[in-house]
């Protein structure tokens, strides 16, 4: 007999729990059956072996065998050479399931198969539907997560390697908030430094209207100061030993370059110095490349906002400390007049400190790391920043540990992840490109999203038997954006989020098929089921659940595990477990609601009781679904 793995493959090897310094790893879902098996057996196992030792409960992948299997006589047996039937026997003579399991046998070379009582499961999961938060255990762990998201750059256009840095940090924050924690989403934008100096001195030369910046003109002038101030060519000249009169001649012609690179330090000088005039300037600037950060953060349906920027500029003033701290703890050397980091089992050490006095993305980064854990109380800092920084990572953490920076204000141990992401492709399998073979923006994406998830909604309101038949445009359009969103986000947080995967808009707007639309319509679905009925709310809630059927039994069963799947998120990162789960809740309820006539069920009660797995399947699609951020609307 197969046996599905309650957990999967960790993503993150390097982190497989993250949590397991934190008190929330022990946490444990009460209404879900395995948390009560695994008392009964490990307290049984104690009895029979006289240790403590994990039961190894796992559902079973086949419900004729049983709802779970007991795993841990197996290797309990080998290590003491003893015969895994006979023990399996002997825990099962011992085991307490009196009101909880109905049939409870050994099989095969020495797993148990527990088979659970139809009752036990309705109690609990009347029990579930009364508690607060799904069942899933309050986070007794007060220290807070703290989640880097997003991560723009001032005067750039956000591409779709932002939408992945948003849309999956917003989701695990989303994930730890449901599990009771305080979270900070953290914003840290490249909003400091020489580019933007460079940028800004550029938009002052050409008297530019800073009231009426767009943020096309920011690009333009950032490309444009990019461009104007190198002097590549001559750098390369001086290397190879050219002539000198071919020198001469680039110095000649590299003339304005030099200039507007003196220009745009002076101005660099001036912002740092709190210049008010250019400061005001600055302002206005980050102002400009916020805007389309908020407003791709509505339309997505994340919580990013003006509260959650602390980009690199937070952090200026912090920068000496942070040499400081590292010198006088001897931790850092001088070398060739800059500041640098070694690593005792690396040669690449960590340069914090250019020679001319400058500081670097890491210097800011060790600053924000002490920031986190200290200030901001993080046990639990994850960086969600795509997969090519993953070096750039492994040297800041690695370096914040040798200061003892990870650790929170009372001394807790904070764990420091980078998750980071794989790439957005085409459907070339080539990072993701417009048809005139430029970069996507995030915002063009987006727009075709929604048009398409309108276009699908409209199409199918014009059929009368539509419950979206005669709705407004407006709703309409409401109705699609959500979908577009949902395919979008759904196609991106399903998937391991290290792996780059393909952009294929029809795939993943799909009505059908494991997509982010075929979970909003089975939401859909069901309200429409509920409406249907007649019934109140509250007559629902209150109804006995039978389980009489075996499909009946089997979503039930599910029901009672989706707080486990939550505090697995938490615990792996996985935001796949998510999507996983959902669509196989929906699977189970189109079993269920195939073998089970729920409005022309043959009596009363029964039919109230369908009505009330209805009931409670469609809120957990539709909590599931926020955990992604995804709207499920009734109608579709
Ligand atoms: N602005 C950075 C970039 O575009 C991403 C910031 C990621 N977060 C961090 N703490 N370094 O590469």
């Amino acid at each position: 007999m197969v046996v599905a793995p309650r957990t999967t493959r960790a993503a993150f090897d390097t982190i497989a729990d993250p949590m397991s310094a934190s008190p929330n790893a022990i946490l444990r879902p009460p209404h879900d059956p395995a948390t009560v098996l695994e008392d009964r057996f490990r307290a049984a196992i104690r009895a029979v072996a006289g240790i403590d030792a994990d039961p190894q409960i796992r559902v079973s992948a086949n419900a004729k065998f049983g709802d779970f299997q007991v795993n841990a006589a197996m290797s309990l047996a080998k290590e003491r050479g003893a015969n895994p039937r006979a023990l399996a026997e002997e825990i099962l003579a011992l085991v307490e399931l009196g009101g909880i399991a109905m049939k409870c046998e050994v099989a095969g070379p020495g797993f148990i198969n527990v088979t659970l009582d139809a009752e036990y499961i309705s109690a609990q999961l009347a029990d579930l539907s009364r508690s607060a938060n799904f069942g899933i255990p309050a986070a007794t762990d007060r220290h807070a997560v703290v989640v880097d998201l997003c991560g723009v750059n001032v005067a750039k256009q956000m591409h779709v390697g932002h939408l992945r840095a948003t849309i999956i940090g917003d989701s695990l924050a989303r994930v730890f908030e449901r599990l009771g924690r305080k979270v900070w989403r953290e914003n840290h934008l490249g909003d400091w430094g020489l580019p933007i100096a460079m940028t800004l001195a550029k938009l002052i030369r050409e008297r530019a209207d800073f009231a009426r910046l767009t943020l096309d003109d920011l690009n333009r002038a950032y490309r444009g100061a990019q461009r104007e101030t190198d002097t590549s060519d001559l750098a390369a000249a001086h290397a190879n030993h050219c002539g000198l009169h071919r020198i001469a001649e680039l110095e000649i012609q590299y003339e304005p370059a030099r200039a507007a690179m003196e220009d745009a330090k002076k101005t660099l000088v001036r912002l740092q110095s709190g210049d008010a005039e250019i400061v005001r300037l600055w302002e206005r600037l980050i102002e400009v490349t916020m805007e389309q950060v908020y407003d791709a953060a509505r339309t997505l349906n994340v919580k990013v906002g003006p509260d959650n920027n602390r980009g690199e500029s937070f952090f200026r003033d912090r920068l000496g400390g942070v040499i400081e701290t590292f010198r006088a703890s001897g931790h850092a050397k001088s070398d060739r007049g800059a500041m640098v980091v070694p690593f005792t089992d690396r040669e690449r050490p960590l340069l914090i400190q250019k020679s001319d006095g400058g500081f670097l993305y890491a210097t800011t980064d060790l600053a924000a790391v002490r920031f986190r854990t200290f200030e901001l109380d993080g046990s639990l800092v994850v960086y969600v920043v795509d997969a090519r920084q993953r070096d750039h990572f492994k040297d800041v953490f690695d370096a914040a540990r040798l200061v003892g920076w990870n650790r929170t204000a009372d001394g807790t141990e904070s764990t420091l992840v980078h998750l980071g992401f794989g790439a957005v492709l085409g459907p070339d399998k080539k990072p993701l490109k417009t048809r005139s073979g430029e970069n996507f923006t995030l915002k063009d994406l987006l727009d075709e999203a929604c048009e398409r998830g309108t276009a699908e909604v409209t199409r199918r309101a014009a059929d009368p038997a539509s419950p979206t038949h005669g709705l407004a445009e407006s709703e309409l359009r409401a109705i699609g954006t959500a979908v577009g969103i949902a395919a979008v986000k759904y196609a991106d947080l399903s998937g391991d989020l290290t792996k780059d995967y393909v952009f294929d808009l029809d795939r993943m707007i799909a009505f059908e098929g494991d997509t982010g639309p075929y979970l909003q319509y089975a939401h859909a679905r069901i309200a429409s089921i509920l409406a249907k009925s007649g019934e109140s709310t509250e007559c629902i809630a209150d109804t006995t659940l039978r389980l009489e059927l075996p499909a009946e039994r089997a979503l039930a069963l599910h029901l009672l595990r989706y707080a486990q799947m939550t505090l697995d998120v938490g615990r792996t990162l996985e935001t796949n477990r998510v999507g996983a789960y959902l669509s196989q809740l929906a699977t189970l309820f189109n079993g269920f609601y195939q073998a089970c006539p729920v409005l022309k069920a043959d009596d009363a009660a029964t039919r109230l009781s369908r009505l009330r797995l209805c009931a409670m399947t469609r809120a957990v699609l539709a909590d599931g679904l926020s955990l992604y951020g995804i709207i499920a609307p009734d109608r579709m």
